[in-house]
């Protein structure tokens, strides 16, 4: 009974993106959605700097970002000093391979549920060092967190130089205890770099208790802000050691003006840097409009449904829906054997926009709540893939 009043207020918020009405959005998990006033104030911001570029560039565009960054450090959780803008994850990720310096035999600990770009980073850097990547092979249904930590821990070696994990896993959209892998790198005297992509605004975040030597998260993801704005997170004994991956004034700077982590990861030549500027717009929207109130609301209805999904597509469910594995995203097993197709015909066929993947020999279907979505979306989604199963195409139940 209590959930009525947050669905109008959901209903409401709709009118604030610029979606297509006319197409089901439900991968809001992929590259996210940016509300009107974000949007505005970027596009306000590239004005300004087309108005003035060298005061922008030089002056006024440094200030922005500086007050940017202290506000996202605000709703990190961690110093303004310890983290910087970047691109995107994947951008985080290179930064960081490259950085380590690994040696023939050296070990990276990971799981074989990472996002497909990152591990493709960290295989490539092995290759090219002669270093080894372990992917750990989670325990699938996922029931229960300890079982993973203590596969992580049973594949530590003396040769394991750094643990890289998810915080919120990609195709299978799974909540990984972050914190508890931090604690066995540190136990074991090695470094912990979570890949918080899908972290900022969907679940509580607070870098200073969660402990993390490195950490990386989307700001165009639940944040909402314009595509293209990220963040790369180190614990100060590591903002010497790891170099960006561009190297230019920022590194010896004629007038340093922040910290040399600071400086020599966000002074990279001429770009545009108008959309990590936006980060303080996108605090506001969701502080404006109550987002955690939103972000559970969303989440109930996760939940609410994933055991229908499960069941329609006759697999078992990949996590219990329940809050402690899942957030605002579940992904359902398929018997698929043609993933790429099926995510055409939903979107061309039904006008549902939703990704499925494939991992490995697995198939997944993912889908994500926001504050534009409602029970009908859902509905939509059952409807289009019981038809799909019943005509025997794609999914094979
Ligand atoms: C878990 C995870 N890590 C990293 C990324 C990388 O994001 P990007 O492609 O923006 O670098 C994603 C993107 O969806 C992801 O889901």
């Amino acid at each position: 009974m209590g959930l009525k009043p947050y669905f109008y207020s959901m209903n409401a918020l709709k009118e604030h993106f610029l979606l297509k009405p006319d197409s089901t959005f439900l991968n809001f998990g992929s590259f996210g959605a940016t509300p009107r006033p974000v949007l505005e104030k970027w596009q306000s911001l590239q004005r300004e700097f087309e108005e003035e570029p060298i005061q922008f560039m030089t002056v006024r565009g440094p200030q922005l970002l500086a007050a940017s960054r202290a506000a996202l450090a605000g709703f990190l959780g961690c110093d303004a000093s310890d983290v910087v803008y970047v691109t995107n994850p994947s951008y985080a990720v290179s930064i960081i391979t490259h950085s380590l310096h690994l040696r023939p035999g050296d070990e990276v600990l990971t799981t074989d549920l990472e996002y497909g770009a990152c591990d493709r980073a960290w295989d490539h850097m092995c290759q090219l060092t002669g270093a080894k990547l372990v992917r750990v092979k989670v325990p699938f249904p996922y029931t229960d967190h300890t079982e993973l930590v203590h596969a992580m821990e049973q594949h530590i070696t003396p040769m394991t130089k750094l643990v890289f994990m998810s915080h919120i896993t990609s195709a299978t959209a799974l909540i990984f205890p972050a914190k508890e892998i931090c604690d066995l790198a540190k136990k074991h005297g090695i470094l912990s770099f979570i890949d918080g992509a899908h972290v900022p605004a969907h679940i509580p975040l607070d870098l200073k208790t969660l402990g993390a030597d490195i950490y990386t998260g989307a700001c165009h993801k639940w944040m909402m802000g314009p595509k293209g704005t990220s963040f790369l997170y180190l614990a100060k004994p590591l903002q010497k050691i790891i170099a960006p991956l561009v190297v230019s004034w920022g590194f010896d700077p004629q007038n340093p003006d922040a910290s040399d982590f600071v400086m020599r990861h966000e002074v990279q030549g001429t770009r545009d840097i108008t959309g990590f500027i936006t980060i303080p717009t996108c605090i506001d929207f969701m502080q404006q409009h109550q987002w955690t109130t939103v972000s559970a609301q969303c989440k109930e209805l996760v939940h609410a449904n994933a055991a229908r999904f499960s069941a329609l597509c006759q697999t078992p469910m990949t996590a219990a829906a329940d809050g402690r594995y899942t957030g605002q995203m579940y992904s359902m097993q398929i018997r698929c054997k043609e993933p790429m197709q099926l995510q055409r015909h939903l979107y061309e066929q039904h006008h549902i926009e939703i990704p499925v993947m494939q991992l490995g020999d697995r198939v997944f279907i993912r889908y994500s709540i926001n504050a534009f979505n409602s029970a009908t979306d859902l509905d939509k989604l059952y409807t289009a893939l019981e038809t799909i199963i019943n005509k025997g195409i794609y999914i094979h139940a």
